[in-house]
Formats: C-alpha cells, structure tokens, sequence
C-alpha cells in the first residue's frame, strides 16, 4: 500500500467525529450491539450489504398497520397514507436519488426480478446482434439472469454473454478498455448491463461514458446500481440511461430483501413498439377498475409494474428515503468521501495492515463508500474474528477479499479507527505484523 499520511491516533478520530456534518445523522440510526471487543456498539461496515435500521422506521410501519387494523379494506382510500396511492410518495425521493424525472422511476418487485423485466423489454435480440454484455466479476444473479435471457431467447450463454476481464496484473476494468470492446464486437451486442458500482471491488464505472459508447454501437444500456444507489451521485436522465435498477436494503437502509427501484428513460416510455410484460399495475389507474381485457399502460416506467403495491414493505422505504432527501446526495458524498479517505489512510499507515491490498480505485470518481482489501489470510476467519474479538462487523468475498463500506450517514471516524486498531491486531496475531 502507498502511504498518504493521517493521524492515526484514536483522540483524531473522535475529533474528526465531533465536527458538526449534516450528513452524519448517526443519531437516526439503530447501530447493533457488539458482540465482542470493548465497546457497547458494533463499529459496522456491513451498510453495503445491509444497511442499518432508522429510528423512525419501526413507528410508521406500526402506523401503517394501525391503519389496516382501523379500516380494513378502506384504507385503500381512507387511511392517513392511503394505500392506492402510497407509491406515488416513493417517487420523488427515488428519482431525485438517480438523476431521473419522476415518470422515469417505479419502486417495486426485487431486483432480480426488475432485471428480468427490464430484459424482457430491453433485450431484442436478433441473428447477428445478440450478445450481452457483462463485467466477469457481476453479482452471480445478475450472471444467472442475462444466461437465462439469452437461452430464452434461444442463444447460447456461453458465447452470446461476454464477460469483461480486467488486464492480467490488474483487478479492476479500465473504461478505455471496455470502450474497445464495445467497438470490436458492436455488431454482435445487443445490450450491456453493468454494475455501476462494483460488488466486489467496490469499483465505479464510468457510467456516461460507457453508456454513451454502448447507445453509439446501437445497442441498449442498462444498470444494476444495487451499490451504486445512495452510495454516489448519479444522473440517469442525462447520461441517457436505457434502463437501471437497484435495490434498498444496502445503501438505501429499507430492511432485508427489501422492494427494488426502476429507471427507464423518457425516451422509451410512449415507444409502443418495446414489447412488455404487464399485469393490471401497468394500466393508467384512471381506467385500472374498468376491468378491461387489454391494458392501456401508463407513460411512466409504472408501464413496467405488475402487481398493486405491498405497503408494508414499501413503508421502510419511504421512511429511509426522506433522510436521504433532507441529507441531500452532494452533503452525502462530501462526508463519504472524507470517511473512506480517512480509512484509507488508516490502513496505508499502519505496519499490519500494510501487508494487505486495496484493490478499490483510490481517485474519487473511481469509488464509493466501499473499501475492498485484499488480505494475505483467510477472509472469513478474519471478519468472524474482527466481530467476535472487536465489534467490527465487516464482510468476506472468498477467496481473499475483505470488505469494508463506511456508510456515511451512520460510520463515524472512530469505527474506522476501531476497524484498522482491530485489523491489525488480528493480522499481528496471524504473525503477519
Ligand atoms: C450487484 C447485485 N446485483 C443483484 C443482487 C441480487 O439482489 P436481489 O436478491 O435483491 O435480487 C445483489 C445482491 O446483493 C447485488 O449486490
């Protein structure tokens, strides 16, 4: 690791964390106790997995119970937040979320599942031009859903999915190189769909970029910004997105398996010629209880849903999403940054942890909140270690990675500090100080 020096002592990183921030909204959060160490409260670095419970969530939840307790199947109509409308609060918050205009965002399903129906949609593919387009390192169900695509559509997945690799020596894609590629096979692509972030490295595409080569070769682009979505910046709309998705139990905070996000872009939404798949959600909810055999789909990526919304799964989601709107995502990425410089540096300037790999881009625009190290032990072992022992609660990608994400509304500086205190503690212990 290259050295970049900070502060490394722990009276720093309880300084850093008493200067006012109005992104650190640690005090909204229920932060899990520890397990092990000597602190009460778990140091966690687990928000791009699953991110952490607001204080609010649990009383509007119980208040949209209360509501189906007091009305039954009026509050469809009647309750506080009724029900035939509720996803319309979700659509603001999400849209300003990804850079998008209302009409271009829909919260709904999971996300593998809004992937396959953004596929269904996206993916025409013809003789000639049928490949997809996918980084070798994709979160596997993304793997598994455009293999499953193409075989649908009666290609082969072992040759009509390209998988970007990273040079030899190197472990994440350069932009240049993914350009290239796009140029040398733009014939045969059909769609590309990426991860805007990267689960694994913690990397950040170049996302106009690589949308912009995508749309210039005549193929579509797509998204999964399941790391992306409330980690970094992102203007969908204008980088002329075809399509995204995301999910809101990492970043977004809304609970474990939580509902997903859609983006589809203007352009597409009045297109009849793209084939749908739909269910009575799609139809313009004016004419929705006329019960008619053929849709009449909205003008909104809500052409996209099928199923009338779950309310008790969308309530999480409406109540995290306020905080980021009060928040904002410049505040949110100005502390993020400052967070996952910090820890960078912590990691950089301890003789432990030296030993270890960052393998996240270290420029701004490469990275997010996310940092991937590659440690020279068992990854596993060490995060059951790092909670048993310490409180700190990371996560492992095998066969080597260990990762750590300082979500900004709820890390401080001092779980840093007590993550890298911790790391080489049990590094010394492996006889690697
Ligand atoms: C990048 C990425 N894509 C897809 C998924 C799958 O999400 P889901 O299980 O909500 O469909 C995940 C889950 O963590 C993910 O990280």
């Amino acid at each position: 690791m290259a050295g970049v020096t900070v502060d490394t002592s722990e009276d720093a990183a309880l300084a850093l964390d008493a200067e006012p921030d109005p992104a650190n909204r640690r005090s909204d959060f229920l932060i899990p106790p520890a397990i092990g160490g000597d602190f009460p409260l778990t140091a966690y670095f687990a928000g791009n997995s699953l991110g952490l419970q607001p204080r609010a969530t649990r009383a509007e939840l119980m208040a949209d119970l209360d509501a189906w307790e007091e009305y039954g199947v009026l509050g469809h109509t009647e309750a506080d937040r009724p029900w035939v409308n509720y996803h319309e609060d979700l659509r603001g918050p999400a849209a300003r979320l990804v850079g998008a205009v209302p009409r271009e965002v829909v919260v709904m399903n999971t996300l593998t599942v809004n992937l396959h129906l953004l596929l269904a949609s996206f993916y025409r593919p013809t003789t000639i031009r049928h490949r997809i387009v996918i980084e070798d390192s994709a979160f596997p169900s993304d793997s598994y859903a455009v293999r499953s695509h193409v075989a649908f559509r009666g290609h082969d997945p072992d040759t009509a999915v390209l998988r970007l690799r990273p040079r030899p020596g190197e472990d994440t894609l350069r932009t240049e190189d993914v350009v290239a590629t796009l140029h040398d096979h733009a014939h045969s692509i059909a769609t590309v769909m990426l991860g805007g972030v990267n689960y694994l490295t913690g990397e950040v595409m170049d996302m106009p970029a690589i949308t912009a080569a995508g749309r210039q070769i005549g193929a579509t682009v797509g998204w999964d910004l399941a790391h992306a979505a409330g980690n970094i910046p992102l203007e969908l709309h204008d980088w002329n997105v075809d399509f995204a998705a995301w999910c809101s139990y990492k970043y977004l905070n809304s609970g474990p398996g939580s509902l997903a996000g859609v983006f589809v872009h203007e352009r597409h939404l009045d297109d009849p010629s793209i084939p749908r798949l739909e269910g009575w959600w799609s139809t313009d909810p004016a004419r929705r209880f006329e019960m008619l055999p053929i849709s009449d789909p909205q003008s909104s990526a809500d052409a996209w849903s099928l199923s009338n919304p779950p309310i008790f799964a969308m309530s999480p989601v409406r109540t995290s999403l306020q905080i980021f709107d009060e928040v904002g995502m410049s505040a949110l990425r100005e502390r993020s940054l400052r967070l996952t410089a910090y820890l960078r540096g912590l990691l950089e300037n301890c003789p432990a942890t030296q030993r270890s790999d960052i393998v996240t881009p270290a420029q701004d625009a490469r990275h997010g909140a996310q940092l991937s190290i590659r440690v020279p032990v068992d990854p596993v072992d060490l995060t059951e270690r790092l909670s048993a022992n310490w409180g700190v609660v990371a996560d492992d990608r095998r066969p080597n990675v260990v990762r750590l994400a300082p979500a900004p509304l709820y890390t401080s500086f001092h779980d840093c500090w007590r993550a890298v205190d911790a790391m080489s503690w049990e590094l010394a212990e492996a006889g690697l100080a």
